[in-house]
């Protein structure tokens, strides 16, 4: 069965606590959080003491996307936060071995995202370092975006690529009751939903839509 991980970057930032209760009693697997420095992509949402503050909301495993230029900086902050898996971006100006490195030293699961733009194959030498692939379906910035099509073809080549080994497939942006089947179907294990989630309570629905749909 297929995770669903809400995106709080859609949800009401007035009220992050109650929403991310909200979301673990809707049945949410993963409480995905977007993290961004106003660098690596054009838009700034949150640091470590917010991941703090909310850690105490939910068991549930916090999947932290770090959209990043120099995530090494944050890493160890992230950890103690609170993450279970942190994801860093290949297309990140760090040494990706070294950031992979950082990550394991502080006892978190490993995540490496890749932009639409950036090939499959550039995963290939970190596949064996990593827990969790993590294909952005839009441009990373900004949520209630349109799905691109092509990140269906990736999620095969990347399952392709991980052949036996235990990494996860994770799917994120434009998520909905359309494009959740099609990410399955190519071999999905993880979906990142954040409007089409938030866009009406009860949010058990749409949770629920995405994970038997
Ligand atoms: C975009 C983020 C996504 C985004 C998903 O940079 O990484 O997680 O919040 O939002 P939707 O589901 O609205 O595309
Ligand atoms: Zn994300």
């Amino acid at each position: 069965m297929v995770k669903i991980a809400p995106s709080i970057l859609s949800a009401d930032f007035a009220r992050l606590g109650c929403d991310v209760k909200a979301l673990d009693s809707a049945g949410a697997d993963w409480i995905h959080i977007d993290v961004m420095d106003g660098h690596f992509v054009p838009n700034l949402t949150f640091g470590p003491v917010i991941v703090e503050s909310i850690r105490s909301y939910t068991q549930k495993t916090f999947d932290v996307h770090l959209m990043m230029t120099n995530p090494e900086n944050f890493i160890t902050s992230f950890a103690k936060a609170g993450a279970d898996y942190i994801t860093v971006h290949l297309e990140a100006q760090s040494n990706i071995e070294y950031l992979i490195s950082l990550i394991k030293k502080e006892g978190k699961k490993v995540g490496l995202s890749i932009c639409p733009s950036t090939p499959v194959a550039k995963l290939e030498p970190f596949i064996p370092l990593i827990d969790l692939v993590l294909i952005m379906s839009v441009e990373p910035g900004f949520g209630g975006q349109t799905f691109q099509e092509k990140a269906l073809e990736k999620i095969v080549s990347v399952k392709e690529l991980i052949g036996k080994k235990h990494v996860l497939v994770s799917v994120d942006g434009g998520i909905n009751q359309i494009t959740a089947p099609a990410c399955k179907l190519a071999g999905a294990d993880i979906l990142v939903a954040g409007s089409y989630i938030f866009k009406k309570k009860p949010y058990a629905i749409q949770i629920q839509q995405l994970k038997e749909g």
